[in-house]
């Protein structure tokens, strides 16, 4: 029983150097050590670690520049994080790997409002994330897309890798995760990186807080889930709209000018270059590489369906916003989105568009030679970028561009030859895959090509990739594989030089 009696004694200078450092926190914090001058000594700089967490994730986003949405949304947290965060406390890490930007644009929001709740979060890509950070952190908050067929976007390749041999089986129990994965059903494996990333987790031992959120095409009912679970585990009141849909950038109203039938006589199924321009044309800007999300009405209550995404074909400079759409047809008809453009839609009609930057598929500021590959429609993903290139004066450009007959598809002709005739562009290989009695694809041409393209991606080259999720680009990815070394594919992928616009 207690006494009250002092049974040991033990002396500051005779304790090991860690508890000497234990026991000197509550005096440090209490101000003992130096009296007021100290207790506001201490404060200042407490203050100031507050002010270099929102200086450092200022500095991260500016890298990031990723255009106005961003530029956007690090005002707003700018604005919330003064209310400050608990000092001391290790920061919530908030984690993302996006291949279009939604899972960047979650996190973002979720860091604001946990900031303005009071909770401190550092914010970083998944692919910079380094075993020793995260073994000093409490709390981990991931947010991941699915790519290609159950993949992960481009920048995470590897990283499920990385970790799991850098930190170790079971090397993080004392983490507590909170995992909310975007997917689309359609896709055979539903929310696959996100699930590969839970697997992750439980082989390091970390705890979730609450089970895996898995987001099927944005929806709101799994958005609202996610902010009401960050809420019940961090105790704070979160903002419930704050994934709400109507927090998106607003559509637009452009008009439909023209459209043009690009493959008459074509095997394959029509592809139209369609032209869109807005009344006052000052008031688009975007940046090559973009996607033009158009909503097109629903035939039969005339409401808004949801959205399509294109790539954009052309420049702010051209004046219009330019899309290569392929018609689809349906049992019934048309593509509700393809159609539209295509075909129901009548020339002079208003268009509900947004245009949205694409990180993963930006185009590289420095003068580095560029390939780029697809088919198709895909011709429109690249070709926004040829056009800047050449209009940079930037010449090292390679384009391996696949259709089926040169009869009937070769629709890139005359441009293509007014830009070699420049010396605008070096190479551009169409690969027709039905002129021979053999099939040749662009991944034929990228094996015989292999030694100059080894020479480009020496040089510093970067690799676009734009067209066809299903056949062209696992087929193009396991060509590059073959002729360049896959270590080399996954450190391009690593460096981001190897950039894709595939659907
Ligand atoms: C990042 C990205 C970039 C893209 N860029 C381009 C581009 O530059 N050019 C381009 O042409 N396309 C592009 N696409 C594809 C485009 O977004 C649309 O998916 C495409 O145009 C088809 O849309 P839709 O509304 O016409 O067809 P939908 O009506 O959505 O139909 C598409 C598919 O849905 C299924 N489906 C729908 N209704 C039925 C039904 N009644 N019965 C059976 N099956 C049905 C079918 O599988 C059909 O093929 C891109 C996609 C992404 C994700
Ligand atoms: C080319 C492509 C492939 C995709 N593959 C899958 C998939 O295999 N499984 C899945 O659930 N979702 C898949 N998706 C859907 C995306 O994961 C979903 O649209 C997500 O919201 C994108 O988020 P992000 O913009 O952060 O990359 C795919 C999307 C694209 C464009």
């Amino acid at each position: 029983a207690s006494t009250g009696r002092a049974t040991r004694h033990e002396r500051y200078d005779d304790k090991p150097l860690a508890a000497r450092l234990v026991n000197s926190i509550y005096p440090l914090h209490m101000g003992t050590y130096w009296g007021l001058p100290g207790r506001i000594a201490m404060a200042l700089s407490s203050a100031a670690l507050l002010l270099f967490a929102v200086t450092g994730w200022w500095m991260y986003v500016d890298r990031r520049r990723t255009g106005a949405q961003v530029r956007e949304e690090r005002a707003r947290l700018a604005s919330t994080v003064s209310g400050g965060a608990a000092a001391g406390a290790v920061p919530v890490l908030l984690a993302f790997a996006t291949q279009t930007g939604h899972a960047e644009r979650i996190v973002l929001r979720t860091a604001a409002a946990l900031q303005a709740a009071g909770v401190a979060t550092d914010v970083r890509p998944l692919a910079e994330q380094a075993a020793d950070d995260l073994r000093q952190r409490r709390h981990l908050l991931l947010v991941a897309s699915t790519f290609g067929d159950g993949d992960p976007p481009d920048a995470a390749h590897g990283v499920i890798e990385r970790l799991a041999n850098d930190v170790g089986p079971g090397g993080l129990p004392h983490l507590r995760y909170g995992l909310l994965a975007l997917g689309d059903v359609h896709f055979a494996t539903f929310c696959g990186y996100g699930r590969a990333l839970r697997h992750l987790m439980q082989g390091l031992g970390a705890q979730p807080l609450f089970p895996m959120i898995e987001v099927d095409d944005g929806d709101p009912e799994a958005l609202a889930r996610w902010t009401r679970e960050l809420g019940r585990a961090f105790a704070v009141e979160l903002d419930p709209s704050t994934h709400h849909p109507d927090d998106e950038p607003a559509f637009e109203t452009w008009r439909l000018v023209r459209r043009t039938l690009l493959n008459p006589g074509s095997h394959g199924e029509a592809l139209f270059e369609v032209e869109l321009r807005r009344d006052d044309p000052s008031a688009a800007d975007w940046a090559p590489g973009a996607l033009a999300e158009v909503r097109p009405p629903s035939p039969s209550t005339g409401t808004p369906a949801l959205p399509r995404r294109y790539s954009v074909a052309s420049l702010p400079q051209d004046g219009c916003v330019q899309l290569l759409v392929r018609q689809v047809r349906l049992d019934g008809g048309l593509g509700l989105a393809s159609g539209w453009l295509t075909d129901r839609a009548p020339l002079g009609a208003e268009i509900d568009l947004r245009l949205r930057p694409n990180p993963a598929f930006a185009l590289v500021e420095d003068d580095v030679p560029c390939v780029f590959i697809g088919n198709g429609s895909g011709y429109g993903g690249l070709r926004g970028h040829l056009r800047e290139r050449v209009r940079r004066g930037r010449g090292r450009n390679w384009l391996i561009h696949g259709e089926r007959h040169a009869a009937h598809d070769d629709f890139a002709a005359t441009e293509l030859a007014a830009w070699e005739a420049a010396g605008a562009i070096a190479h551009a290989d169409r690969v027709f895959s039905r002129d021979l009695p053999t099939r040749r694809y662009v991944q034929d041409r990228i094996r015989e090509a292999g030694e100059s393209l080894r020479r480009w991606i020496d040089d510093g080259g970067v690799v676009y990739v734009c067209g066809s999720l299903a056949g062209m680009a696992p087929a193009v990815d396991l060509a590059l594989r073959e002729v360049l070394g896959s270590a080399t594919v996954d450190d391009l992928l690593a460096g981001n030089r190897y950039r894709r616009d595939i659907y």
